[in-house]
């Protein structure tokens, strides 16, 4: 699958990538709020290897892709999708970027074109986000996806050893052709 949006290239992640992915994917800052911690290249490259088997399942259910800056063929991040519950139609969303990238509003435009493959092409009913209510950035990526902050669990998930709190983000696909609408 490939996407463009107006600044960036979506597409399919291939092993070469695997020394860009692991330029943010080794920085203890990135992964500061993830479930994983930092890679190195050879764990890098096997992260890309098991998430490329799920390319061509069908129906296809997992969406990881690279997020690219075209001009400069320079691998940025990676935005995913993945239908958790094709019975109820939901699906659920994570992005990654490159610190060097940050506050450019990059992530917001990739997930947009995922949302829309998610609600449009895939035909969901609900997509959500989870994160860190300390990690701000990936929060804010969902309010700017208008997406509603839906629930607070409290100690739900282990990060680096401890327990964290998460936030539910959210979006219905009557809210979504609402907003497509405005
Ligand atoms: C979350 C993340 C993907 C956001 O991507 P992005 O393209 O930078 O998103 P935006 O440009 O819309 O910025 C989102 C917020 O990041 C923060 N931000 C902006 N510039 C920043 C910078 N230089 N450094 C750190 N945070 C910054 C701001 O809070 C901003 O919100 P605002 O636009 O309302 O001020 C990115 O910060 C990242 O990769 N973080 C580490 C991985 C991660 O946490 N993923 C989500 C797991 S749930």
């Amino acid at each position: 699958m490939q996407v463009r949006t107006q600044r960036l290239l979506l597409r399919e992640l291939e092993e070469s990538d695997a020394a860009a992915c692991n330029e943010y994917e080794r920085d203890p800052e990135v992964v500061r709020w993830q479930s994983n911690d930092t890679r190195t290249l050879v764990e890098s490259l096997e992260y890309i290897r098991k998430s490329r088997l799920t390319i061509n399942a069908s129906p296809r259910r997992t969406f990881d892709l690279a997020v690219v800056l075209p001009g400069e063929d320079r691998l940025i991040g990676r935005a995913g999708l993945h239908v958790t519950e094709p019975g109820i139609r939901e699906g659920t969303l994570w992005y990654v970027l490159h610190p060097s990238c940050w506050g450019k509003g990059y992530i917001p435009e990739a997930m947009q074109a995922l949302v829309d493959h998610g609600f449009g092409q895939l035909g969901l009913h609900r997509l959500f986000v989870d994160c860190d209510p300390a990690n701000v950035a990936s929060a804010r990526v969902a309010e700017k996806l208008g997406m509603r902050r839906e629930a607070h669990f409290l100690e739900y998930a282990r990060i680096k050893g401890a327990w964290a709190d998460t936030l539910i983000y959210a979006m219905l696909e009557r809210e979504w052709k609402a907003r497509k609408s405005i």
